[in-house]
């Protein structure tokens, strides 16, 4: 019967391509700021009514200039002239943490600046705006020649980008340049960013809002998660990036949104500007079979096992519910979502539709200088197939385990001081003041966040499966050794964990201040570096070898692909860099029998709240304003006639992870949602868009105005916004 269903799907898949035009599904596609003027016609035939030089220009301000990279990994826009900044709650998750403890629970209660010398500055984060990007595929390449290996073509490659790195970054203060590679490295884009590093804290609804659902509804429709927290952007006097200062002031934004107040409704043209962190949409069947049937299922359980552990504890205590709470929700969160995308392939039939796609490919690269891809990239895959599994099974288990790869932390830092003082013992005092600080830096923010009973029931759950899991031929000697020697994985635990000086803050200071020797034969620290070992040596160097070849093979494959679909729009694949998605507001039918309306309501928290559920238990104040239908300029009517207010909404925009915080804008260039999501039965649209079932999910830009101004009581921050009604 299965082997019936693929048989079927992969027909499909063919008489599919025979009857139709080679084309890109409605509304897939995360496309080069740059190059959009290529997908206006096609925008403004869906409803955008503005031009391409509205959307991004390197001679005017234009909506580029109000949007940034927020941290590492997330997406933000200004929406004031005074620097103001929309990001997820998730996103500034961490600062939002940090600045927390029992008695000043920002997690739990909110945090509003009521002026100005409130907002929180926050080591460590920066933002950055992109100044340009441009096609440097010429200059990249210089010095290149047909005779050249994949080796000397990458060291080509690596020289050039650097001098244009350089180039592009000599001017002027906070200027960080990338190229990278599009397409496999058919194609090369040099990136500038202005990098601003004093990013100060403004405003964070209580997580009972800013998480609403939590875990639960995570990566779910119907949702109600008021998921947003305000920074503002700080400059120096002369409005250029500068460290943090008392002295400095606002930044002046060359552009930022405007909000509207119309709202949005089903079939409304939206789009997203933001950084869509990696997809993978072009490779072959065998990596997205490995992706669906090994990798996914295997990080799930390993991750159910944690989770179990985390949630039993956090659950029973508020001091370590807070110091879990971030690190449980990132461990959740690629938990759930991978469940959607392997659910989500096999659905799809994504296996199959690769396949018959490969072999009509091969058809037509008989021949061709293509010939010769597939059939490699297929042996290149069988053999990287073990060495990827062991290589995920280890950062999933015993690279995991905190206190173990505390102690590599600390070690290395002492012993980086160790070798510069060989190499310059006349800075000795200096090298190791700044060591010290270092290492205690490290240890403090360790200890802060800790609970050894969760790490030691995870070594012990992570380490017995390691064991059940992994072939006997590819474990590392040592686990294998100290297994033999302790009878049973527990065993070695209650060793380990009673007996590792780095579970001892008192301890770990005096070494960290070079004022105890470094104890290198510390059992979390023996674990951590042999782990590392044996990965560093038998595993790692196979993965890249692999991985290199393979990579240079998908140059060919991705060329060949454009040449097989010439009509096709292509668009290359995420890699944290600013693109364009685009869509309309729509619901889905997730399962038959059931119809997912595109908006959700304030009614659907009252609906969903209740005070003995940790995930569902809303403030007083809302249940309140609820009762008292106390919306003031908020208020809407719902189809039903009732008069509530709007919460979050669905879109086909195409995003990934990295979209979150990212401004959702109308036609007409106005801010109306800020994504956080994307349902759980699309996450595949990583590596296959599936139009029926890949939904974004944005918050109603009301629904946060309605926050500032009827729960926090910060009306003071609506004053400094722009609306257009
Ligand atoms: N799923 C969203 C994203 O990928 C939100 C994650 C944060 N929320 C959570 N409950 N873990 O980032
Ligand atoms: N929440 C995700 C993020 O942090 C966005 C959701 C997604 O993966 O699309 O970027």
């Amino acid at each position: 019967m299965e082997r019936l269903k693929s048989i079927m799907a992969a027909a499909a898949g063919v008489s599919l391509s025979i009857c139709m035009q080679p084309q890109l599904y409605a509304d897939e596609g995360m496309w080069l700021p740059s190059l959009i003027s290529e997908r206006l016609g096609d925008m403004q035939e869906k409803g955008l009514r503005l031009d391409a030089e509205d959307i991004y220009s390197i001679n005017s301000a234009s909506l580029k200039d109000a949007v940034v990279l927020f941290g590492r990994g997330c997406t933000g826009e200004v929406i004031s002239p005074d620097g103001l900044l929309l990001t997820n709650h998730h996103c500034g998750y961490a600062q939002i943490q940090r600045h927390s403890d029992v008695e000043h629970d920002y997690l739990r209660d909110g945090f509003w600046a009521m002026s100005r010398d409130e907002e929180l500055p926050n080591e460590g984060l920066t933002v950055s705006f992109l100044e340009r990007m441009d096609d440097v595929t010429a200059r990249v390449l210089e010095g290149f020649s047909d005779g050249m290996s994949g080796h000397q073509r990458d060291s080509v490659v690596k020289a050039n980008s650097a001098a244009l790195v350089k180039e592009a970054t000599s001017g002027g203060k906070g200027l960080k340049a990338t190229v990278e590679a599009l397409y496999y490295g058919n194609q090369y884009f040099l990136f500038i960013y202005k990098e601003y590093s004093d990013v100060r804290l403004v405003g964070a609804p209580p997580s009972s809002i800013g998480k609403f659902g939590g875990d639960t509804d995570n990566w779910m429709w119907p949702r109600h998660t008021g998921d947003f927290s305000i920074f503002r952007i700080y400059a120096g006097k002369d409005n250029e990036p500068a460290p943090y200062s008392p002295d400095n002031v606002p930044y002046r934004p060359k552009k930022f949104f405007k909000i509207s107040l119309g709202g949005v409704e089903e079939g409304d043209f939206t789009f997203i500007y933001g950084f869509p962190g990696s997809t993978r949409e072009y490779v072959m069947s065998d990596e997205v079979r490995y992706v669906s049937e090994v990798s996914d299922p295997m990080k799930i359980a390993l991750r159910s096992l944690r989770l179990d552990i985390q949630d039993k504890y956090m659950s029973g205590s508020r001091d370590v519910r807070i110091r879990y709470s971030s690190k449980n929700a990132s461990v959740a969160n690629a938990w759930k979502k991978w469940q959607g995308e392997a659910g989500g392939i096999a659905r799809l039939g994504t296996v199959a539709m690769k396949e018959a796609y490969e072999k009509r490919f091969a058809r037509w690269s008989e021949g061709t200088r293509y010939e010769d891809v597939l059939p490699q990239l297929d042996s290149l895959y069988a053999l990287l197939g073990p060495y990827m599994f062991a290589r995920e099974y280890y950062m999933e288990s015993a690279n995991t385990v905190e206190l173990c790869a505390f102690a590599r932390n600390i070690a290395a830092t002492v012993r980086k001081a160790q070798s510069d003082i060989g190499k310059a013992p006349e800075q000795e005092d200096s090298i190791l003041a700044a060591s010290g600080e270092n290492a205690l830096k490290t240890s403090r923010a360790f200890f802060r966040d800790y609970y050894l009973p969760i790490d030691k029931e995870s070594f012990i759950a992570v380490m017995d499966s390691f064991d059940k899991d992994m072939d006997d031929k590819a474990k590392p000697q040592y686990f294998k050794d100290m297994t033999a020697q302790y009878g049973s994985i527990r065993n070695w635990a209650d060793t380990l964990f009673a007996t590792s000086v780095f579970t001892d803050s008192v301890k770990v200071k005096a070494i960290a201040l070079h004022q105890a020797p470094l104890p290198s034969g510390d059992p979390a620290l023996v674990f951590a570096e042999e782990f590392r070992l044996w990965y560093d040596s038998a595993i790692q160097p196979v993965c890249k070898r692999l991985g290199d070849e393979i990579a240079l093979l998908y140059r060919s494959y991705m060329q060949g692909q454009m040449e097989f679909e010439p009509d096709k729009a292509f668009y290359p694949d995420a890699n944290l860099t600013l693109r364009v998605a685009y869509g309309k507001v729509a619901g889905y039918s997730p399962a038959d029998g059931i119809i997912y309306e595109a908006s959700s309501t304030l009614e659907g928290i009252i609906e969903k709240d209740n005070p003995e559920i940790f995930d569902y238990d809303i403030p007083q104040r809302l249940r309140e304003l609820h009762a008292a239908k106390d919306y003031g300029r908020w208020a809407v009517t719902d189809s039903n006639g009732n008069t509530t207010v709007p919460v979050c909404f669905l879109a086909t925009n195409h995003t990934s992870g990295g979209n979150s915080g990212s401004p959702v804008i109308n036609a007409d260039g106005n801010l109306v949602g800020i994504n956080f999501d994307r349902v759980w039965e699309g996450t595949m649209s990583d590596i296959a868009f599936d139009p029926d079932y890949c939904r974004n999910i944005s918050l109603d830009i009301r629904y946060v105005l309605f926050i500032i101004d009827k729960l926090a009581d910060a009306g003071h921050l609506l004053d400094e916004m722009v609306f257009v009604e």
